[in-house]
Parts: C-alpha cells; sequence; structure tokens
C-alpha cells in the first residue's frame, strides 16, 4: 500500500504543473516551492554581478575609445540584469506591475 502521500487527490498547483502551464510571480504556491524560486533567482543574480568582473578588468587595457565603449556596454547590460533579478528576488511580483 502506498504512503498517504500518494493517495491524496492533486493540488490545483500540482494540476497546474502537470498540465505544463506557467507559474507566475503571484500564483498561490507551496511555501517550499517559492523559497526555491527566490534562491534560484539570487543565485541568478549573483552570476550576473560575476559576469561584469572579467570585462571590469579589461576596460582600462582597452586599446580604443571603440573597445572600452563594448566593454561598458556588456559591464552595464549585466548590471541591468543584476538590478532586475534583486527587485524579482525580494519582490516576486515585480514584473507583474
Ligand atoms: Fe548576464
Amino acid at each position: 500500500m502506498l504512503p498517504d502521500e500518494f493517495n491524496r487527490p492533486l493540488t490545483a498547483f500540482e494540476r497546474k504543473i502537470d498540465a505544463e502551464d506557467k507559474i507566475e510571480p503571484r500564483d498561490a504556491m507551496p511555501e517550499k516551492y517559492r523559497l526555491h524560486l527566490i534562491r534560484q533567482i539570487s543565485q541568478h543574480a549573483h552570476s550576473e554581478v560575476i559576469g561584469m568582473q572579467p570585462e571590469g578588468n579589461w576596460l582600462s587595457r582597452a586599446p580604443s575609445l571603440r573597445a572600452k565603449q563594448i566593454l561598458l556596454a556588456k559591464i552595464q547590460d549585466e548590471g541591468g540584469a543584476w538590478i532586475v533579478l534583486v527587485q524579482c528576488s525580494r519582490n516576486p511580483g515585480y514584473l507583474k506591475g
């Protein structure tokens, strides 16, 4: 006989997952699922900071103004993504307005 956990009816959240529907930030979800998403978003935010470092190291050595512009664009892109991800990790409904 299966444990009770496997005999209970599916929750609305599980039915949504099984139907491959998207889970939106303001949708009801199990607390462990929500905390796991926040952890993943936080790790992604950290990787954006790390992504700025190689270009930052080369900025002062870039051979031309054009090369500096390209490096700065990459740094700005990483920093922008970092800001959005930090906002999302602190307030998962951030992008929904
Ligand atoms: Fe990035």
